[in-house]
């Protein structure tokens, strides 16, 4: 069977938008990010013989430790955003306040990213699946220079978002809104090759994603739910089968492609709270637009990801991630979750 030949290059070339400017420039902008991936890939795949694995003894914004591999994804997402000389502000996971670009006096760009340069660092020195993910916005207004004011937008005013998945194979997944494709890298030629056009997520699965490990801090309904699917009552009509790598990037790639549901639940703090581990604007927002695009989606449990306006950089919340039928499902068992709770503490 001979390779599929449509580089990204020339399906971003053959697109239907190709004489728009913007589309110019958000080709010109995912060229940058792949180039990125592909640096980032032959780090990764030598990582155990160049004393890159372990921890830089730092710890980012978000109390986590830094792995090696973490600083130096984030350094190279940072001067591919910055030498594009298209971006005027980047956010990442691991700098605690946005980087303003001012390349050669042009303080004038108009794309925001705001991106998670390695997801799954548990992995790195395990051998697992690891991704990095991107949100791009287009500034409001191109007046003077970009503001923080620019990054905080709410996931229905995405220009695009997507992620690279290092697995066995390095994928890179977009979309600009019409549509989702995937590319897979051919390591011997060094360009990323269109391996899934349009993908359309299955209105169900039989697969759900979640860290079982801490069943008893889960928000109000999550348990209801894993135990429907867990039942012959499930929208499968069978039980399911768990699957989770500690890597959303791969985790979610599964249900992109086969369907089902990825869970991270708001989980009970040691101060009495509820609250969501991962970021919304460069893990759960991205994830969820691709979603959306592909014909899922992507929820709190009470409300859809896409319509949270957020509030700072870091913010995190609780996600539901996935096929319709399942994340509809979700929603419905914790609304009466909350409800009866409600009614508890009335009583
Ligand atoms: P990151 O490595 O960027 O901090 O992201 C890790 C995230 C996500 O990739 C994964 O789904 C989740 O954290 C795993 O968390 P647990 O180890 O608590 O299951
Ligand atoms: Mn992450
Ligand atoms: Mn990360």
């Amino acid at each position: 069977m001979p390779q599929k030949l449509i580089s990204l290059t020339y399906h971003l070339l053959q697109e239907d938008q190709v004489a728009t400017k913007d589309h110019l420039e958000f080709s010109r902008l995912l060229t940058q990010i792949t180039m990125a991936a592909r640096i980032i890939t032959q780090e990764l795949r030598r990582a155990g013989l160049a004393d890159m694995l372990g921890k830089t003894g730092a710890v980012n914004v978000q109390q986590e430790e830094v792995k090696k591999l973490d600083e130096f994804a984030n350094e190279t997402l940072i001067s591919a955003c910055e030498e594009s000389g298209l971006v005027f502000g980047a956010a990442s996971e691991e700098l605690k306040s946005a980087t303003h670009f001012h390349l050669h006096g042009r303080s004038g760009a108009a794309y925001a990213v705001l991106f998670d340069p390695l997801d799954g660092s548990s992995n790195t020195d395990v051998n697992g699946s690891l991704g990095s993910i991107f949100s791009i916005f287009r500034r409001r207004s191109l007046q003077g220079v970009g503001t923080d004011a620019d990054l905080l937008r709410a996931g229905r005013e995405l220009f695009a978002a997507g992620y690279i998945l290092y697995g066995p194979s390095i994928m890179l997944v977009y979309s600009r809104g019409l549509g989702v494709h995937a590319f897979t890298l051919d390591p011997g030629v060094g360009q990323f090759f269109e391996s899934h056009y349009q993908i359309r997520m299955p209105a169900h699965g039989a697969v759900y994603s979640i860290n079982e490990g801490i069943r008893r801090r889960w928000q109000p309904g999550i348990a209801a739910f894993i135990d429907r699917l867990q039942s012959e009552d499930s929208p499968a009509g069978k039980p399911y089968s768990t699957r989770y790598t500690g890597c959303l990037t791969a985790d979610f790639h599964r249900i992109l492609l086969e369907g089902g549901v990825f869970l991270y639940p708001e989980v009970l703090g040691n101060d009495g709270h509820y609250s969501g581990k991962l970021r919304l604007l460069y893990e759960a927002m991205p994830l969820a637009y691709l979603a959306h695009n592909a014909g899922g989606r992507g929820s709190t449990g009470l409300e859809p990801i896409l319509d949270i306006q957020p509030t700072s950089l870091h913010q995190r919340v609780g996600l539901i991630l996935g096929s319709q039928a399942e994340v509809h499902l979700a929603e419905q068992i914790i609304s009466e979750a909350v409800s009866e709770k409600e009614c508890e503490s009335r009583a």
